[in-house]
């Protein structure tokens, strides 16, 4: 029997081995991870993430051929396969501060699996690294262990958050990046077979390694680059009386074009699309390419004065302050159906608030208070001017304005009438996902603003911009 191992329990290693294990039941995959916290949830009924679909999948094939570990070093040295899918943040100090990636967890697994192994091993980055990382990887494996034959493959994970389960069951394209050598092809075949068993053949697509790594930072920085084009277009609609939407929907017809990534909204966030453009930037400028480097932080500045622009727009409305006005903030992950907060623009945004004297209360219906109150403390935010709701009718009651950061579709069927009646007047909506009907608000009493949109007669003329 087959068996692969996958180092890094999170929300990349979790999901997809599960569907690997649903559809490679004569393989044996063992999840293991450092955290024994993480690897007790995912033994019990209440999973560390939350993806639509996952618990199915989990419960169908765990204690059959889907096994969560604390036991890293046993697995790993029985497996034939072993994935590493650990995080890669942005270094905080040192070199490259501020924008290289951290490979302290991928070079402490890598040192773990050489110091363990006796038998060869296929040891597959599924990870998001800079591009030569398998060159680094590989002289650590080589100098470490002499005796046994290390293969290092690029296949990184393409999945989004939220639908994540769909998007590993048909993926648009697997991609395995290898050594162009008669060993290295002969990995690449062996995980190959592995995604055979569910993904057509001509969605599998073979490369060099680098071509693999440089793949997935080009392809997020891709994605983010169509978020800030159609959110710099946005804060021209609001200039100019052009609706986002209407624009986006013509422009997204074009074929060469396409409709997906054109939302207008209070900008990108999630634990990879910055961290990935810094890197793809750092290693522009460590080639000495620094006008492709300028291009693409360019999309990570539009993503912040999209955030500022936002928080403006609330504070200049409300009578040039928010101070001592509540304000609720419904919905905090960074995007729906995940609870997932990392890098999510509704910390900027009630960072901005509390700034301005708010009391911000917030309701997600996935990201716990913990969570919330965590990441709002990590940013310096006293929290005596925080509270969590537990729901958005709770969140809303006498407050002076909502703002609407996350596209969770229970707002959009929200007792707008209801709300309205428990607010102060004049009652505001802030609407940063384009999610609830303008006109129908503005017929309640709301003074509404959406992204991109003609504004209320109330906004014309305000400053929109930090
Ligand atoms: N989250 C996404 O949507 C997504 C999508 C594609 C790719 N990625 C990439 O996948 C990687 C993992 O992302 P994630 O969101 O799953 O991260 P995560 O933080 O959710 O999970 C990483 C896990 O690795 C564990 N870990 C770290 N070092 C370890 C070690 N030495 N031994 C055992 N376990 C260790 C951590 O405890 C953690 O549970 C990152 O490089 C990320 O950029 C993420």
């Amino acid at each position: 029997m087959v068996k692969i191992c996958c180092i890094g329990a999170g929300y990349v290693g979790g999901p997809t081995m599960a569907v690997i294990a649903l559809k490679c039941p004569s393989i044996e995959v063992a999840v293991v991870d450092i955290s024994a916290a993480r690897i007790a949830a995912w033994n019990g009924d209440e999973l560390p993430i939350y993806e639509p679909g996952l618990d199915e999948v989990v419960r169908q094939c765990r204690g059959r051929n889907l096994f969560f570990s604390a036991d890293v070093e046993r697995h790993v040295s029985e497996a034939d396969i072993v994935f590493v899918s650990v995080n890669t943040p942005t270094k905080t100090r040192g070199l490259g501060a501020g924008k290289a990636a951290d490979l302290t967890y991928w070079e402490s697994a890598a040192r773990m699996i050489a110091d363990v192994s006796k038998s060869d091993k296929i040891v597959v980055e599924k990870s998001t690294v800079p591009v030569k990382t398998a060159e680094a990887i590989e002289k650590i494996l080589t100098h470490n262990c002499n005796a046994v034959n290390f293969q290092v493959l690029s296949n990184p994970e393409f999945l989004a958050e939220g639908t994540a389960v769909q998007d590993l069951l048909r993926p648009d394209r697997v991609l395995i990046g290898g050594r162009e050598t008669a060993a290295g092809r002969k990995a690449v075949d062996a995980l190959k077979d592995v995604y055979a068993r569910w993904v057509p053949a001509d969605r599998i697509v073979t490369t060099n390694l680098w071509s693999a790594e440089l793949t997935k930072l080009a392809a997020n920085a891709f994605l983010a680059q169509r978020i800030s084009s159609v959110n710099a277009i946005s804060a021209l609609c609001e200039a100019t009386g052009a609706d986002v939407s209407e624009v986006a929907a013509a422009v997204g017809m074009d074929g060469r074009i396409g409709p997906k990534f054109l939302t207008a909204g209070v900008g990108f966030g999630g634990s990879c699309f910055q961290k990935d453009i810094l890197n793809l930037v750092y290693i522009c400028e460590r080639h000495g390419l620094h006008e492709p480097a300028a291009y693409w932080k360019q999309v990570i500045e539009v993503n912040d004065y999209q955030k500022r622009r936002f928080v403006t727009r609330v504070v200049s409305s409300m009578f040039n302050t928010v101070s001592g006005k509540k304000v609720a903030v419904l919905g905090f992950a960074f995007k729906k159906d995940t609870g997932d907060s990392r890098e999510t623009p509704a910390i900027d945004v009630c960072k901005g608030l509390l700034a301005d004297g708010a009391a911000v209360c917030v309701y997600d219906p996935q990201v716990t208070e913990d969570q919330i109150r965590q990441d709002l403390a990590a940013v310096g935010e006293p929290m005596r001017q925080v509270g969590v709701a537990r729901d958005a009718y709770e969140a809303a009651g006498g407050a002076h304005a909502i703002c609407i950061l996350t596209e969770w579709d229970e707002f959009k069927a929200l007792d707008y009438r209801r709300i309205f009646d428990g607010m102060q007047k004049p009652a505001f909506l802030f609407d940063g996902r384009n999610v609830v009907d303008g006109g129908e608000l503005r017929r309640i009493g709301f003074i509404v603003y959406s992204i991109g949109k003609p504004l209320d007669p109330w906004l014309r003329g305000m400053p929109a911009v930090a």
